[in-house]
């Protein structure tokens, strides 16, 4: 740290200095024979103040102490009890220890004007004396101390206006006056202020007064002794050096000033020289005269520049000052500092730069600054630092980097393992740091600290806040610490991670993609991948109907796409999954897999699950009980495989179960439809027999359109119309309605006895009950088909609603047989997927089926009354039960979707 050193004394103004001090006491010492022996008198106190007794040298270290915050305690150690301070050393040993002075205090309330001597009191004619008075009411002090009072030897005052008792003489100082510290003397202190015979001042403060120049009467008068001078807190606009010093000062503070630019003035060691300077809190912006080298040619002999909370917005190359050592550039709005700025600062020791807008550092920005030990760099927005910024070190240097932006920890990959040679204990918690498989590197760097040094808590020794260095993305381990995180174990990969989905990086090498749960509607098109690394895709509980061939299938190592609502696996798909181990499908819908599955074994896979599917045992089938057989040992639970009508076992199933006969009208059909080659007839075809088609092209080709569910209206007020018969109301109030109501997701259901208008026959509603729900739930039993469906509008309004989209979810309580279905229910149930009540994961089933939460909901109660408008798109028009706008509304509908319908019959593959 830096020594106050010895001062360069002016050999001939300090011996005149000396000389008259000497003088001064001799005189005093001879006519009053009175300052050894003091004890004889009784103090005679002013009834305002309190009178005591006090060394000479405990008061002057006191005030010493008192200025040392001024003094820049925080670059320096200032108060050392055992060092003879500057304010001592000044009066000589001997009177300092040998003598006594006394320290008036005084505190006036009276808004009364108080002389000087009257609060003195008559004291100050044989001892030295301190008088210390603060005025509550601002009151007004006279001074009327003459010149020539030697025994005056400090005054401090605060909150008092300071007056001359004769206006045209001015405040005059008395030669033998120590210490001045004058907080708040009035506007025109320093006009009354007469300096002239100031000669023995160590300490001249005067502060809050409001001055803003320096009278023209200070220019060119001499202060022999200051050691001190604080001018700060006033409005000085300018300063440019009036006052003559005899020796090198140690403080200049200019603090707390309206000051624009740096005092040229100050390190021109022609007209003064100091060691400690400060600026803080102007206005600085201009800071030429730190760049430019005056011609005189002297280095300035400034060691300390203060120049926190300016105006400063940019640096340069500061211009060569050889004792400089700390330089406090601190609470600006610098934002760059580049290469050549500190090039010159050989022995800079302590910088900072904390508090401005730094975004940018040179790439060798402080590298010559060799002596550096402390650079604070907080409160900034530095993304990134490397080693080659730094000079290369013997000693320990403290780097402080809070509160940047930098995304990782500076140098977290240990700088190539330099980190230890270049000595540097940082401090870098509150940034922003980016917790992804990136952050590895730190993890290793810790580690490799630690074994270097053979010490576990030595990583604290370079990172000295490790501890609270947090995470602040990704968001899953947000103000998780570095330390209590793992990243060997498991780390966050973000790059290329599917939307929605997580991955991670498991003991670095297995890639998990968990995308469950997350509404995907088809599977992502790309993952991470890594070399070497397993992949694990998780992709299970989404409302998914195909498993298609992505190029990343061949890499999984697992594939988990249980309770999805799959239908479909393409061929592509599963020729591509031959490095699978795991592959769960189970609690699915499929019917079959292709075809093209009988040829492949799933050699490398140990737990395939296929169970809880609808598999159909059809002719085209027949292969998949071999394939079961033969993935026996590797099939999770292969018993469960059982298909869906049969009931047995699919390992069981053969062609005894079944007739497998050649042809049937569907062949013509599909002869038929597929030899026409008019686009627009196959349209119509395809739109008038889409479910006939479907299942058809399905059951022959392996194919299906491509089934998104086309949920009606986000608008609509209700998300379903819950159709039922009486049998089954008891299972719809009981059970039904509180959990799709109550349940999470909040569902509004459409009930006819809760929510049709009364006075109207039900079945009159149902049309438009279809209409503003998003889908519709049919709840079939026997007594439905029976009495229900036997109502021609119900059946002519669901068959419109079949052939429009798939909004219709059919839910059996029963066993049905296919034989007792009417055809068109049997058509739609055999091509589309139905849910059994009872059945395992039936509810997390049906929320699948039902339509998404919506996000912005409006809080009407179900019931009220709703206008079409936003609800179907006509504006304006009242509900219309009526077939005609329905009819619209349905052609509206098909000339839309019979393109998109067109087109998803392309393979996938
Ligand atoms: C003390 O001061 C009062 C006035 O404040 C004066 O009348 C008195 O004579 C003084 N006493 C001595 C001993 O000086
Ligand atoms: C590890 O370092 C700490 C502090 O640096 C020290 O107190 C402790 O004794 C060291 N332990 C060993 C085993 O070196
Ligand atoms: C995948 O994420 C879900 C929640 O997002 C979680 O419940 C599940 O445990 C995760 N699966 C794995 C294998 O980590
Ligand atoms: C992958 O493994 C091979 C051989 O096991 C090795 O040569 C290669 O360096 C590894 N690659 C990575 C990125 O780890
Ligand atoms: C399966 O392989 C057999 C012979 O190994 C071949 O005759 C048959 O065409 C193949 N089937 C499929 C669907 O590739
Ligand atoms: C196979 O997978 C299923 C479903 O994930 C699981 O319940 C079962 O424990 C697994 N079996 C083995 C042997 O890993
Ligand atoms: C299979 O169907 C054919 C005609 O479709 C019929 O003649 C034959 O009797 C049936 N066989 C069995 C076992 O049902
Ligand atoms: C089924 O097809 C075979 C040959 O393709 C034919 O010999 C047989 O007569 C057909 N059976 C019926 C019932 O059409």
């Amino acid at each position: 740290m830096i020594r106050r050193k010895c001062f360069n004394k002016s050999p001939f103004l300090e011996k005149v200095a000396i000389l008259a001090s000497i003088v001064v006491f001799m005189s005093h010492v001879s006519t009053s024979k009175g300052f050894l022996t003091f004890s004889e008198y009784a103090l005679n106190c002013s009834q305002f103040c309190s009178c005591r007794e006090q060394s000479i040298d405990t008061l002057m270290r006191e005030y010493f102490q008192k200025h040392s915050e001024l003094m820049g305690e925080k670059y320096r150690p200032i108060f050392d009890q055992d060092a003879s301070s500057d304010y001592v050393d000044f009066l000589g040993m001997a009177l300092t220890v040998l003598n006594k002075i006394v320290e008036v205090t005084c505190i006036v309330g009276d808004g009364k004007p108080h002389k000087v001597s009257s609060l003195l009191n008559g004291i100050d004619s044989y001892r030295y004396t301190a008088l210390e008075v603060k005025c509550r009411l601002n009151e007004e002090l006279i001074w009327d101390v003459p010149t020539w009072q030697i025994s005056v030897n400090i005054f401090a005052s605060e909150n008092c206006r300071l007056l001359p008792t004769d206006s045209s003489r001015g405040i005059e100082i008395p030669m033998n006056l120590w210490i001045m510290e004058v907080y708040g003397g009035g506007d025109s202190l320093f006009e009354e202020l007469d300096i002239k015979y100031t000669m023995n001042t160590v300490a001249f403060l005067l502060a809050e007064t409001g001055s803003t120049s320096i009278p023209k009467s200070w220019e060119g008068k001499f202060m022999l002794s200051a050691s001190t001078i604080c001018l700060h807190n006033n409005n000085l606009k300018v300063f440019e050096c009036p006052i003559l010093f005899a020796k090198h000062l140690d403080t200049l503070n200019l603090g707390g000033n309206e000051l624009t630019r740096f005092p040229e003035c100050i390190l021109n060691t022609d007209i003064m020289s100091v060691t400690h300077l400060s600026l803080a809190h102007n206005l600085v912006s201009d800071l030429t005269a730190l760049y430019e080298v005056q011609e005189s040619g002297k280095s300035p002999g400034i060691a300390i520049i203060d120049l926190s909370h300016n105006e400063i917005r940019s640096i340069e190359t500061f211009r060569d000052m050889p004792l400089l050592t700390t330089l406090d550039l601190s609470h600006n709005f610098i934002k760059e500092v580049n290469d050549d700025a500190l090039l010159l600062l050989k022995n800079l020791e302590w910088l900072s730069l904390a508090h401005n807008r730094i975004h940018t550092l040179g790439n060798y920005a402080f590298e010559k600054n060799i002596a550096l030990f402390t650079v604070d760099l907080s409160h900034n927005a530095i993304v990134t630092v490397t080693p080659s910024q730094f000079p290369p070190k013997r000693s320990p240097m403290d780097l402080n980097l809070r509160r940047n932006k930098l995304r990782h920890p500076p140098f977290h990959d240990c700088a190539n393992k330099k980190l230890l040679t270049m000595n540097i204990r940082m401090l870098a918690s509150g940034n922003p740091f980016h917790c992804d498989c990136k952050a590895l590197a730190f993890e290793k760097c810790i580690r490799w600290i630690e074994s270097a040094e053979g010490n576990r808590s030595m990583a604290e020794s370079v990172f000295m806040d490790f501890k609270f260095l947090q995470c602040n993305s990704p968001k899953s381990i947000r103000g998780r610490g570095y330390a209590e995180l793992s990243f060997h174990t498991s780390c966050i990969q973000e790059d290329d991670c599917p939307p929605g989905c997580a991955c991670t990086v498991m003991k670095t090498t297995t890639l998990l993609v968990n995308c469950s749960g997350n509404h995907l509607m088809e599977m992502p098109d790309a993952i991470p991948t890594q070399p070497n690394n397993s992949i694990v895709l998780y992709l299970d509980h989404n409302p998914l109907q195909m498993l298609c061939y992505r190029s990343y299938l061949r890499l999984l190592s697992e594939l988990h796409m249980h309770n999805c609502l799959l239908t479909t696996v393409t061929p592509a798909a599963i020729a591509a999954l031959q490095n699978v181990r795991v592959l769960t499908l189970h609690n699915n819908l499929l019917q079959k897999l292709p075809s093209s599955t009988r040829n492949i074994t799933l050699n490398r896979a140990n737990n395939v699950t296929l169970h809880n599917n609808r598999w159909a045992c059809s002719c085209d089938n027949l292969w998949l009980p071999r394939w079961i057989t033969r993935h026996r040992s590797v099939l999770w639970t292969p018993g469960r495989i059982v298909c869906s009508y049969l009931r047995k076992p699919v390992e069981e199933f053969s062609d005894m179960d079944i007739n497998c006969s050649n042809s049937s009208y569907l062949d013509v059909v599909l002869a038929a439809c597929l030899g026409i080659s008019s686009i627009v007839s196959t349209l119509v075809i395809v739109f008038y027999y889409r479910t006939e088609i479907n299942q058809l092209i399905y059951s022959k080709l392996g194919l299906r359109f491509c089934n998104t569910f086309n949920y009606g209206d986000v608008f609509s007020p209700y998300d379903a119309f819950v159709s039922y018969s009486q049998d089954n109301y008891k299972w719809i109030v009981d059970t039904l309605v509180p959990r799709l109501e109550g349940g999470e997701k909040k569902y509004r259901l459409c009930l006819h006895f809760r929510d049709f208008p009364g006075g109207e026959a039900v079945v009159d509603n149902i049309p438009w009950a279809i209409r503003l729900s998003r889908c519709s739930i049919l709840v079939l039993s026997r007594d439905f088909l029976a009495k229900e469906w036997c109502i021609l509008e119900l059946r002519a309004a669901f068959q419109r609603l079949l052939l429009m989209a798939n909004r219709l979810i059919v839910i059996a309580t029963e066993d049905i047989q296919m034989d007792e279905l009417t055809p068109d229910l049997r058509a739609y149930i055999s091509a589309h997927e139905y849910l059994r009540v009872g059945e395992p994961n039936f509810w997390d089933k049906l929320e699948l089926f039902l339509p998404p939460p919506r996000y912005c909901r409006n809080n009407d109660a179900p019931g009220e009354e709703v206008t079409v408008a936003g609800a179907g798109g006509d504006n304006d028009k009242k509900i219309a039960p009526e077939s005609g706008g329905w009819d619209r509304d349905t052609s509206g509908l098909t000339a839309t979707k019979s393109p998109a319908s067109m087109s998803s019959m392309q393979p996938p593959d």
